[in-house]
C-alpha cells in the first residue's frame, strides 16, 4: 500500500501517524512545502516543494504509482488537486475543485445553503461587480454602505471571496472600526475577487464538527473547539490556532445535545446538497464550522479538510484503521462501524515562536522537548532539523502538544507540563482547555438563552 500525502504542516505530520498505525502498514511519500521532521521520520521519501506545481506533483505521482493520495491544505484542494490525480488514475481523499467550492467560494457556500432551503446562515448577502452599466461603482458603494447601516445596523462581517489563509474575513468592531472602513474592505474584496459576501455578526460560542465524508455517507468526528487568538484571556491578533480541546464524550461541555445533534444534520444535508449540485460524490473531510447562538446554532463556514490543529486532537483519538476508512471514502463504502474514537478528552496546545504571529524574530534559534509521556502526543509544524537532530524554530507555529486524559481537566495538565518543559524563545496559550476558560464560554451560552 502506496499513499502519496500533499502537507504543509502539524495538521499531516498528524495524518502521517493516523496512517502508520494502519495495519496496512502503508508506505508513505509526503510532498512537504517545508523540510517536516515528524514526517520524514514517518515516510518512505519526502520531497519538499512546491506543492501547488501541479505539474511537479503528477510526475512524482506517476512514478511512485500511489494507490490513493491524501491532500491536507486548502490551498491544492482549492486549486483541484484531486482532479488532476483523478485524470492519473489516483483517487483522492479530498474533493474535486468544483465541490471544494464550500471552502474557496464563500458567496458558493452560502448560496448552496439558501437554494437547498439549508436554513442555518445569518442574514447575508453576495454582491457581485457589475461591470457593464455606466455609474456602477457609485452604486455600488452606496448599495454596500445601506446594506451596512441600515439592514445589518453597523454590526457586519465582511468575507473576501477566495482562499486567503485565514486574513480574508474582517468582522465590525474587531478589524473594521467604521461602517465606511467596512465599505472599503468589501470594495477592496471585490477588485481582488469580483464578489464578496456581507453577513450580520453574530454572537455566541464557536466550534467545529468534522465528518469523514463520501457522497451522502457521512461519519462524525468528535466536537472540537479552537482557539484563534494569539493570547490568554482570547485576547490579541488572530492566528492560524493556538490550541484546541475535544471531551471524552466527544460533545463539547457547552452544547446542548440538540445543538450537536442539528450540526450533525447540516454535515449531512450540505454533503446532500453537493452532491445534487455537482453531480459528483465528495470524497474527503467536510468540517462545518459552527456558532451555537442564542436559538441554536448557525453556519459560518465550511472548510473541505481536516483543520490544524483539530486534527491534532482527533486523529490521535481514532482507534480503528484509518487506512480502511480512506478506502471506504473513495469506494463510497463508508460506514459508522468502520469508524471509532476512543472516549477520551485531548487539548492541544500550539508552541509557537515568542513573537508570533506579528514577527519572526527568533526564526533559527534552537527550540528542545521534553521527554514525552504516553498520554502526550506532538506534531511538528514550522521546525528545521540540522544534520545532528537538533530542531530549529521556523517563524510560523512550531509544534502542537496533545495531552490525552479522562477529562479536559486532566488532558490540559497533560499538555500544560509538556509545554513547560519545552525550552527555547518559543510560548504557549496556558489557558486553553483550563476550567475557567470553559466556564466562561458556559457562562456566555446561559446569558444569551437565559438558562
Ligand atoms: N457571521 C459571523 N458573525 C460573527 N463572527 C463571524 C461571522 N463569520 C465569521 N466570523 C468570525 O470570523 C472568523 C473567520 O471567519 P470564517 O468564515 O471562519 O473564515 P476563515 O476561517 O476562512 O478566515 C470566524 O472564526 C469567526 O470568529
Ligand atoms: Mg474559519
Amino acid at each position: 500500500m502506496k499513499i502519496l500525502l500533499l502537507a504543509s504542516s502539524a495538521r499531516e505530520h498528524a495524518i502521517a501517524s493516523a496512517l502508520s498505525r494502519s495495519r496496512h502498514k502503508p508506505e508513505i511519500i509526503a510532498l512537504c512545502t517545508s523540510l517536516n521532521p515528524g514526517i520524514r521520520a514517518l515516510s518512505t521519501e519526502q520531497v519538499v516543494m512546491d506543492i501547488m506545481n501541479f505539474e511537479q506533483v503528477a510526475e512524482i505521482a506517476k512514478r511512485t504509482k500511489p494507490d490513493f493520495a491524501i491532500v491536507g491544505p486548502d490551498d491544492p484542494i482549492g486549486g483541484g488537486a484531486a482532479d488532476m490525480l483523478a485524470a492519473l488514475g489516483i483517487p483522492s481523499v479530498a474533493p474535486k475543485k468544483n465541490l471544494a467550492r464550500i471552502e474557496s467560494r464563500k458567496s458558493f457556500a452560502r448560496d448552496i445553503l439558501k437554494k437547498y432551503e439549508i436554513h442555518a446562515s445569518p442574514k447575508f448577502k453576495v454582491f457581485s461587480r457589475d461591470v457593464n452599466s455606466i455609474g456602477a461603482l457609485m452604486e455600488e458603494k452606496k448599495s454596500l454602505f445601506n446594506y451596512l447601516d441600515q439592514y445589518l445596523h453597523g454590526e457586519y462581517v465582511v468575507k473576501y471571496d477566495a482562499l486567503k489563509g485565514g486574513k480574508g474575513v474582517k468582522v465590525s468592531g474587531e478589524h473594521l472600526a467604521t461602517i465606511e472602513d467596512g465599505v472599503d474592505y468589501a470594495i477592496d474584496c471585490l477588485n481582488e475577487c469580483g464578489r464578496v459576501v456581507i453577513e450580520e455578526k453574530l454572537t455566541g460560542v464557536e466550534f467545529s464538527l468534522l465528518s469523514f465524508v463520501s457522497g451522502t455517507q457521512v461519519v462524525d468526528m468528535p466536537a472540537v473547539q479552537d482557539h484563534k487568538r494569539a493570547f490568554d484571556g482570547d485576547t490579541g491578533p488572530n492566528t492560524g490556532g493556538m490550541g484546541t480541546y475535544t471531551d471524552a464524550n466527544h460533545s463539547l461541555p457547552f452544547l446542548t445535545t440538540n445543538d450537536l445533534a442539528l450540526a450533525k444534520d447540516l454535515n449531512r444535508r450540505v454533503a446532500a446538497a453537493l452532491l445534487e449540485e455537482c453531480n459528483e460524490p465528495y470524497r474527503g473531510i467536510l468540517y462545518g464550522g459552527f456558532m451555537a447562538v442564542r436559538d441554536g446554532i448557525r453556519i459560518i463556514e465550511f472548510n473541505a479538510r481536516f483543520g490544524d490543529p483539530e486534527a491534532l486532537n482527533i486523529l490521535p483519538l481514532l482507534s480503528s484503521d484509518f487506512v480502511d476508512i480512506c478506502l471506504a471514502i473513495i469506494h463510497g463504502e463508508l460506514r459508522e462501524n468502520l469508524v471509532s474514537f476512543e472516549k477520551k478528552a485531548t487539548v492541544c496546545k500550539y508552541i509557537t515562536p515568542r513573537s508570533y504571529p506579528t514577527a519572526k524574530e527568533e526564526k533559527g534559534q534552537i527550540v528542545t522537548f521534553p521527554e514525552l509521556r504516553k498520554d502526550v502526543r506532538i506534531f511538528y509544524g514550522d521546525i528545521a532539523q540540522d544534520d545532528d537532530g537538533s530542531l530549529r524554530l521556523g517563524g510560523s507555529r512550531t509544534a502542537g502538544i496533545v495531552g490525552i486524559g479522562d477529562s479536559i481537566a486532566e488532558a490540559e495538565r497533560i499538555a500544560e507540563e509538556a509545554c513547560e518543559g519545552v525550552r527555547g524563545p518559543v510560548r504557549f496559550r496556558r489557558d486553553i482547555g483550563t476550567q475557567k476558560l470553559i466556564a466562561k464560554r458556559s457562562e456566555m451560552m446561559q446569558a444569551l438563552r437565559g438558562h
